[in-house]
Formats: C-alpha cells, sequence, structure tokens
C-alpha cells in the first residue's frame, strides 16, 4: 500500500496540498496519508525548519508531498531553508520537471519535455564565502563531481527508457568552464554511451535559453547542472501555463519528494484562489515514478485536461479540485 508524507508548509501550500491529496485519493483509493511539519511559520515556533520526525517520516514513507514553504530573503541566523534541507538530507539528487501544453492555458501547443536538473551540487553546494573575510569580495563554489553526474545520467537514462523518449538534450557551458562542465557533460555521455535509442545534442546554456523561448517544442529531455536547470525550467513553466500549473519532483534512492514549482505566494494566501493543478500534478509523478502506478497518473493527467478545456475559467482551490475528481476516467 503506497504510503504518502504530506507537507504544506506555509502560504498557499496549505491551500493547495489538501487539494492535492484530495485528489491522489480519489485516484488511488488505498494511498495512506501521513502529517508532517516544515517551513518558516515552524521555525519561527521552534527554531528548526524541517524537524527530525519529517525526514522520518519521509524515508518511512518513502514519498512526500510538499506544498511551499516562505524564505527570507536575507539571512537569519540558524533557518536553513526546508526545501533544500529535505533535498541534502534525504539526497534527493534528481529534479525533474516536465513540461507540456495544456489546453487553453499554454501560450501554445505541442510541448512535451522533461527537464533533469541535478539537485544536490553545482553552484548551490552552498560553499559561499567572503574572501579571506574581505566583506567587498564573495565567493561562491561551483562543485561538478563524477558520481552526481554520472548519477543523474543514469536518471535521465531510465525516464527516457521508461517513457520511450528519444532525444536528449545535455546543457552546459563547457566552452567556460571545461573542467566542471565538461566533466559533466563527458559523464553524461559515458551513460549513454552504446544507447543507440536516443539521440544525443549538446547546447551551451545561453543557446539553450534561446531556444526554449524560441521554439520549446524542439525540445524532449533536457539535462543538466543545479543553477542552468533552475532557471531553464521556470522559463519553460511559462510554456506549460505559468507557476500554478508547474509540478516537479525531488527524486533520490528508494525516496522522493514532490513539490509544485511555485512559492507560498503570500500575495494571495489565505484566499482560497490559489490554483491547485501544480500540486495535483506533483501527485501524479509521485504515482508515475515512485509508485509505478502509470494508469493512476495517467487518469490524474487526463481529468486536469478534461477540467482545462471544458472549463478553462473555473477558479478557486476547492471548486478546481472537485471539478478534477469528477473529471476522473
Ligand atoms: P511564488 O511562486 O510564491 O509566487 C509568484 C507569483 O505567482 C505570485 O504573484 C503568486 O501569487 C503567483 N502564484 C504562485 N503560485 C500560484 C498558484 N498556485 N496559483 C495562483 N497564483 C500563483 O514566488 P515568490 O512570490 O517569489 O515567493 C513567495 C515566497 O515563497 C518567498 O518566501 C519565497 O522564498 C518562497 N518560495 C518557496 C519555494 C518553495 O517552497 N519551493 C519556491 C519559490 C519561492
Ligand atoms: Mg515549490
Amino acid at each position: 500500500m503506497p504510503q504518502l508524507c504530506v507537507i504544506p508548509g506555509d502560504g498557499i501550500g496549505l491551500e493547495v496540498i489538501p487539494a492535492a491529496t484530495a485528489v491522489l485519493q480519489a485516484a488511488i483509493p488505498h494511498l495512506e496519508l501521513i502529517e508532517a511539519e516544515a517551513g518558516w511559520t515552524y521555525f519561527q515556533k521552534h527554531g528548526v525548519s524541517v524537524p527530525e520526525a519529517t525526514l522520518t517520516a519521509v524515508r518511512a514513507c518513502g514519498a512526500g508531498l510538499f506544498g511551499a514553504v516562505s524564505s527570507p530573503s536575507r539571512k537569519v541566523a540558524g533557518y536553513r531553508s526546508a526545501i533544500l534541507t529535505l533535498r541534502q538530507e534525504l539526497d534527493l539528487y534528481a529534479n525533474i520537471r516536465p513540461v507540456t501544453s495544456w489546453p487553453n492555458v499554454s501560450p501554445r501547443p505541442g510541448i512535451d519535455m522533461i527537464i533533469v536538473r541535478e539537485n544536490t551540487e553545482g553552484l548551490y553546494s552552498g560553499r559561499e564565502r567572503l574572501e579571506n573575510g574581505d566583506p567587498e569580495t564573495a565567493v561562491a563554489e561551483r562543485v561538478i563531481t563524477r558520481r552526481a553526474s554520472l548519477r543523474i545520467g543514469r536518471r535521465a537514462r531510465e525516464i527516457m527508457q521508461s517513457q520511450g523518449r528519444r532525444k536528449l538534450t545535455i546543457v552546459h557551458k563547457a566552452n567556460v568552464l571545461p573542467l566542471t562542465d565538461g566533466l559533466f557533460r563527458d559523464c553524461v555521455r559515458e551513460v549513454f554511451d552504446g544507447e543507440t535509442a536516443v539521440t544525443i545534442e549538446e547546447l551551451l546554456v545561453d543557446v539553450a535559453a534561446l531556444k526554449m523561448v524560441a521554439e520549446p517544442e524542439r525540445f524532449d529531455v533536457i539535462v543538466t547542472t543545479n543553477l542552468f536547470g533552475d532557471i531553464l525550467s521556470d522559463a519553460a513553466a511559462y510554456w506549460g501555463g505559468g507557476l500554478g500549473l508547474a509540478p516537479s519532483l525531488n527524486w533520490g534512492e528508494g525516496c522522493a519528494v514532490a513539490e509544485p514549482v511555485h512559492g507560498s505566494a503570500l500575495d494571495i494566501a489565505g484566499q482560497g484562489i490559489a490554483n491547485p493543478i501544480a500540486a495535483i500534478l506533483s501527485g501524479a509523478l509521485l504515482a508515475r515514478h515512485v509508485w509505478g502506478l502509470a494508469e493512476a497518473a495517467e487518469a490524474i493527467e487526463t481529468a486536469v485536461t478534461r477540467v482545462l478545456s471544458t472549463q478553462p475559467n473555473l477558479q478557486g482551490t476547492t471548486a478546481v479540485a472537485t471539478a478534477v475528481i469528477k473529471a476522473l476516467p
């Protein structure tokens, strides 16, 4: 029986996650839910953004659904971002972001790509310092390892094999960063060595950004390092209909946490108007990739397609979730 650790977090996370779990429970009746806490509000009360109990619960379930958390934009003593903590503590090394054209909400049809982003190192390794204590020179180190590059390559290959996808774009900047991005590129190529079903191309990240704007339908699977993937996938999310529709999956070995790409959206929190579809589609990613329930994942995606086709102007977190449940095949 699949188990899910539910972590609503802050802001609209508290609204979209219950909506998404209602859909998941309708599509997967034997799903067992366990509630857990994390985030900024939790930190303010308890001095830690992710309690040990939450990590234990996600590990025990093997799957989590995370809403969003608020983060201060300046350093706060003792505060560590909740989602970064989850990614690091659970070694969720792959960030999977599919982008699909949805009826009525996507700016253009025919887009169907998956961005596979390395989620543990690169510029987000957390190695930031002032050079020799000089407050006028700040340095961040960009770490690329063979181990992390090989495993993200393997994850991309696994996704491509399971979904019959045939074109891989390796996005890097090896012309300027030959040691780090050269290593990343070579490792991914090594993983795909002899994989005759897959065509591999390389794009420099700046060219990839241009193509993401100009011809997004050309992409199938993109594999890239942490920062590049972060930026490219938000740009790509535009084509899927924006933040309200963008799902993601942080995926390690035997453990995964799905989350909508959006944040806690404090500007609309508490009003019941947040779009729950990003969270609902994140749940579908758990079904497909983690629980091996491809049929349930497809049922949820079909229901979302039906709702967007027939009621494109439907508003309200609960109303949208209820409509999706009704539209389940
Ligand atoms: P945001 O994603 O929360 O919101 C950006 C804009 O999109 C806002 O105008 C918001 O109203 C709108 N929006 C987002 N999701 C929506 C939805 N489901 N339905 C309708 N409209 C939606 O990003 P923002 O405003 O930069 O950050 C707010 C807080 O969230 C910050 O504290 C930030 O640190 C945090 N954040 C957390 C993330 C996470 O938990 N993974 C990711 C991004 C931001
Ligand atoms: Mg998020």
